[in-house]
């Protein structure tokens, strides 16, 4: 039987680098980008260690990669510091005086800690951590919003060695709870409440709730944010702004092995318990730093704006880490983008003249669901790079976003990578890159990606197949925190030597990787085996439909039939006829195999709290059950409800 994955989605729009955009850019052509991509294969750690060698190392390493699969451990022996390299690097020259991070509150209060700024209060506040017993290897929860405080507490901890877990400010008590009991952290840094579409989220409520019984947690810092009453546990609970009072400036950043943790990130994915990813220090940095370099083609006067919540990977690589190490001014927004009104993102790229905009696909689809008159209203051309990332972005949202919000001049990087990844695998380069909407194009360098058939073997050229990396690289996860035989089990056991990333891809006769979704969620109909992306984007580019979710339920004849959820545009109403043209919708899109067999409008979807449809649940409903298993990442339970009881 034929178990590849089939891809019948065409495309066949190719944008190609302006030359102006090519000439400034570090990599201005295909051909630079195809001999650097060749050669840091030919040599990974030649290639590796040039990059490495930008930074700053208290103690050089003696070797590049020590690979004891699927152990790597980078640039061995090595010693050096993250915040370091983030802060007392661009100390030196004009940078001190340079934004570094330039934050606006939900309510609309403004804040700039230039690089000087910054380094002093990471310096007192890793004082303050010390002070507070917190020392080097101590796992500290991190549950704060997106304010400049998420940054320099995980810079503080990386200044002194203490491992951070940034928890997602949205997630519940239960959460914490299981993150704190799975690393065995002996703090937690939260502040009293943060803004949500103007409504206060009682952060340290939630802390309080997470500690009853038996815990581990010893120490609770607490940053005053939004103001709401809060209990403040004696011997327990401290004030971050009181215990400054009693720390100077001055914390030396301290000299950390290569190897040692840098951070643990909670995963779900879609399925499953979460999972403890481990980052560590030089690999790690080495890996944000480079992408961001290449794939943002940083130059010094950019305001880069990543809209992701520093609860997610996106927000330790691409808002802090990557960013800070790159010495870029790296804005951060706190709340909702449709508070007070649908055009917050708008506004704020008007008023600070932000340059290089970083966001999600879901985030895309719903500012077009909401109109183009929000976006119409903002001077938009201080913009000069657009990026996405988290899911597979529809051609259509794809060219929206290259027009309404790019003004038809911006590239697009439309990056694939994981939690797992550290950093970015998959992408266009702005000045290289031919982009075709909907295709993450070429390997970064370094990296060895394939698509593979169920032995390993590479596949052809537009065969669906499973994505792989067939070599390590340096901010590749280390393991499962705590659970050494998980990791290699969940990632390397699928293909010998190879990563497995659970994705499903495809690449087309140019090498263009078009990623199709998760293995998991491939549907196989009558023997054919269709990625839920492709009937998704399919949908997408009805102009009706604002987004939609592809499932599989149960069918006698054909194994799986189809099963789609579709939330429409605004103004758009939902008529039985619809249906029925968007079914035809998608089989001329696809072809007839791909028809779905049922077609259901509904309000919203079901996503985790990062944006991504959590097609599991959708699952179940298409085919009747009620919803079993973990639901702790959805984003919204009300949506689950209405779905539950959504008629035919
Ligand atoms: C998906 C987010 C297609 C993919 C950084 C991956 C993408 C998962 C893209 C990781 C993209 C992310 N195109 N799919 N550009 N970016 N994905 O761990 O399925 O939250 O495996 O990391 O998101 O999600 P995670």
């Amino acid at each position: 039987m034929d178990t590849n994955i089939e891809s019948h989605l065409k495309e066949t729009r190719v944008f190609q680098p302006s030359p102006a955009f090519a000439k400034k850019a570090r990599i201005g052509s295909l051909t630079k980008y195809r001999r650097l991509y060749r050669e840091s294969i030919a040599h990974p750690e030649k290639f590796w260690a040039r990059e490495a060698k930008e930074l700053t190392w208290q103690k050089p390493w003696n070797k590049v990669l020590e690979w004891k699969a699927p152990f790597a451990k980078w640039f061995v022996g090595g010693r050096l510091n993250v915040a370091e390299n983030c802060l007392d690097r661009h100390l030196h020259g004009s940078r001190r005086n340079k934004a570094a991070i330039i934050w606006e509150g939900e309510p609309g209060e403004k804040r700039v800690l230039t690089y000087q700024q910054l380094h002093r209060d990471v310096c007192r506040f890793a004082n303050v951590l010390k002070r507070n017993k917190i020392g080097k290897g101590d796992r500290v929860i991190i549950y704060l919003p997106t304010i400049p405080e998420a940054a320099i507490a995980m810079l503080a901890c990386a200044r002194i060695g203490a491992v951070h877990s940034v928890v997602f400010g949205g997630f519940s008590a239960d959460s914490i709870r299981d993150r704190i009991a799975d690393c065995g952290a002996t703090a937690a840094i939260t502040a009293d409440g943060s803004y949500r579409r103007g409504a206060i989220v009682p952060l340290k409520h939630n802390v309080d709730e997470a500690l009853k019984g038996k815990t581990s947690i010893k120490r609770v810092i607490v940053f005053r944010r939004a103001g709401n009453d809060i209990h403040i546990e004696e011997g327990r609970d401290v004030w971050w702004h009181r215990e400054l009072e009693y720390v100077d400036a001055n914390c030396p950043a301290v000299a950390l092995d290569s190897e040692h943790p840098l951070y643990i990130l909670y995963t779900s994915g879609s399925t499953g318990k979460p999972k403890g990813i481990l980052h560590t220090t030089g690999g790690y940095l080495v890996g944000t730093h480079t992408t961001y370099k290449y794939v943002f083609d940083l130059r010094d006067e950019d305001i880069y704006w990543c809209t992701a919540d520093v609860g997610w990977v996106t927000g330790h690589s691409y808002v802090v880490y990557g960013p800070l190490a790159a010495g870029a001014t790296t804005f951060m927004y706190e709340g909702a983008p449709n508070w007070p009104e649908p055009d917050r993102f708008w506004r704020i790229i008007e008023e600070y003249a932000v340059s290089i905009l970083y966001t999600a696909p879901t985030a895309i689809r719903t500012f077009i669901r909401w109109g183009d008159e929000w976006v119409k209203k903002h001077d938009l051309s201080s913009l000069r790079l657009l990026g996405s990332v988290g899911e597979p972005i529809n051609p259509e949202a794809w060219m929206w976003y290259h027009k309404v919000i790019g003004g038809g001049r911006c590239p697009i990087v439309d990056t694939w990578w994981q939690t797992e990844t550290g950093a970015i695998m998959i992408t266009p380069l702005p000045g290289a890159t031919p982009t075709k909407p909907g295709s993450a194009t070429l390997p970064f360098f370094g990296i060895d990606a394939a698509v593979v058939d169920e032995k390993g073997r590479e596949v052809g050229p537009n065969v669906g197949g499973k994505l792989i990396v067939r070599r390590p690289w340096p901010s590749m996860l280390r393991s499962i925190y705590g659970d050494r035989s998980r990791y290699k089990k969940q990632y390397w056991s699928e293909f010998k030597g190879s990563y497995f990333t659970s994705d499903g891809a495809r690449r087309d006769k140019d090498g263009y990787f078009w990623i199709v979704g998760r293995i998991d969620d491939v549907l196989n109909v009558a023997g054919h085996r269709l990625g839920t992306s492709e009937i998704e984007s399919a949908l997408v580019s009805h102009p009706k439909v604002a987004e939609a979710a592809a499932v599989g339920r149960p069918d006698e004849i054909k194994g799986q039939g189809v099963v789609v959820f579709v939330t429409l545009k605004s103004g758009v109403t939902p008529t039985p006829n619809l249906k029925n043209e968007l079914r035809s919708h998608v089989g001329t899109q696809i072809g007839a195999i791909a028809k779905p067999d049922e077609v259901r409008f509904a309000e919203a979807l079901p996503k985790t709290r990062s944006g991504k449809i959590m097609r599991r649940l959708l699952k179940e409903i298409a085919s009747g059950q009620t919803v079993t298993g973990d639901t702790t990442t959805l984003e919204d339970f009300n949506v689950l409800a209405k779905l539950g009881s959504a008629e035919e």
